[in-house]
């Protein structure tokens, strides 16, 4: 098989890979901290209009932050389901929520089967990931009550998001073909027409989008390079690191001067975050 080629297999495999070893850095270091982008938690639970007998699917639900403030809103006859790739990131999340009526399966959104409908969906830093999200959205619309809504938070542009694109820039700059053409990146639904055209596609109306720009405070460079290499960066680090250290030095600069721009008299860098938070009807 020739590796330059995208496959969306091999990219689902190598992302339960993924997952499996950054969900435990990624609860501790960022979404349980709810800094940053995980300020739109709250935005996105309060969005989706929860009752309290609702019946609500959390997809892709990873380590349990948006089950968890959903799980304030329901009562006795609510239900909670979250469903998730990764093994490691549904253990985080089974143990971390207290609330009885709550059950997590490892699924994948591109073939999610229900014998039950759901009131509300919710969906969290994950549609981008989907290789089939038109697949993903028409057959949730199919396990969802006439009356259903849908909530989904994605991350804003490049541009939009800095964290991603300064480091990210140097990489591809040096290493075009550090990810075979074709792989999904972060901001694939960073443009609210984007969102909106998936969205509606799949038959849902009602759509409303909104923007928000957070902010996330990154540290000194040195933490931010750190943080970056083993989170965002963690399945392409060791393909970087291949390409010998006057090249990851080169990466290593490069994103140092575009990181200036961000960087606060105290040395920290202050990154804006823009998140994109789309809601819909059934
Ligand atoms: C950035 S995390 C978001 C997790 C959670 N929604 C949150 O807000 O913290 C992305 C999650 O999507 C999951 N994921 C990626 N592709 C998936 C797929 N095809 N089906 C189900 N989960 C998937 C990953 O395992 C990971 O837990």
């Amino acid at each position: 098989m020739n590796s330059d080629v995208y496959d969306p297999v091999q990219y689902k495999i190598g992302s339960v890979a993924n997952w499996n070893a950054v969900a435990p850095s990624y609860h501790k270091n960022w979404a349980e901290k709810q800094i940053g982008p995980f300020k739109s938690t709250k935005e996105l639970v309060r969005s989706a209009n929860i009752r309290s007998n609702d019946t609500v699917l959390d997809l892709a639900c990873g380590t349990g932050v948006v089950s968890k403030e959903v799980s304030h809103h329901l009562g006795k006859t609510g239900m909670l389901v979250g469903v998730d790739l990764s093994r490691v990131a549904l253990s985080i999340a089974k143990s971390s929520i207290s609330f009885p009526n709550s059950f997590f399966a490892e699924m994948d959104a591109e073939n999610i089967g229900f014998c039950i409908n759901f009131d509300k969906v919710v969906c969290q830093y994950a549609l981008m990931f989907f290789p089939d999200v038109g697949k993903v959205l028409r057959s949730v619309k199919g396990i969802m009550e006439k009356d259903g809504k849908i909530a989904v938070a994605v991350h804003g542009t490049q541009e939009g998001v800095p964290y991603f694109s300064t480091i990210m820039n140097p990489i591809l700059f040096h290493i075009p073909d550090i990810r075979p053409k074709g792989t999904p990146t972060s901001y694939r639904f960073g443009d609210p027409n984007d969102l909106f055209k998936e969205i509606s596609n799949a038959g849902f109306s009602n759509i409303d989008i909104r923007k928000y720009t957070f902010q996330y405070n990154a540290g000194t460079f040195e933490e931010y390079w750190a943080d970056y290499m083993t989170t965002t960066a963690n399945s392409i680090r060791s393909k970087i690191e291949a390409h010998g250290k006057r090249m990851l030095a080169a990466i290593k600069k490069e994103a140092k001067i575009a990181a200036s721009r961000f960087t606060k008299n105290d040395g920290s860098i202050e990154f804006p975050w823009d998140v994109l938070i789309a809601t819909a009807d059934n």
